[in-house]
């Protein structure tokens, strides 16, 4: 069976015109697109996305971030169960931008803590909660 992630191009990709380059590498590396859209977070669906992150420091400035823009979502799916979101991350770099290894999608283009330009789903738990907050079910094919 096949396991789909999410991986978002966050408001700050899309402003800086990086929707086309993460979708190259996506393409690129060989994963599946299953699902893609555009979307408009506002305060109650960027608090369901990000209840992991609830009473941090940052949470709040993540929040402002998420919903200050269109984000767009990505359904990637691959072959492999085990592999899939561990490779995923990786293309997307570490989330300290001063970490992230160049050739990555941080590595080459975050320069900023909270502006990253990518999330993805951490786990094949998150990754289908997170799926399930973005897509409706006849939107992933
Ligand atoms: P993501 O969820 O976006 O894929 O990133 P991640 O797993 O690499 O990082 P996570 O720890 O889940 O943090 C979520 C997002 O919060 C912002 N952040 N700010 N100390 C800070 O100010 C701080 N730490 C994290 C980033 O936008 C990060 O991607
Ligand atoms: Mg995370």
């Amino acid at each position: 069976m096949s396991l789909k992630t999410l991986l978002m191009i966050k408001p700050d990709g899309v402003r800086r015109g990086l929707i086309g380059e993460v979708l190259r590498r996506v393409e690129q590396k060989g994963f599946r697109i299953a699902g893609m859209k555009m979307l408009q977070f506002d305060e109650a669906r960027a608090g369901e996305f990000y209840q992991e992150h609830i009473g941090k420091p940052f949470y709040q400035t993540l929040v402002d971030f998420i919903t200050s823009g269109p984000a767009v979502a990505l359904a990637v799916e691959g072959d492999d169960e085990e592999r899939l979101i561990p490779e995923v991350r990786k293309m997307m770099g570490a989330t300290r931008y001063w970490e992230a290894t160049p050739g990555t999608i941080r590595g080459d283009f975050a320069h900023h803590l909270t502006m990253n330009v990518v999330h993805g789903s951490d786990s094949p738990a998150s990754a289908e909660r997170e799926l399930g907050i973005v897509f409706e079910p006849n939107e992933i094919l």
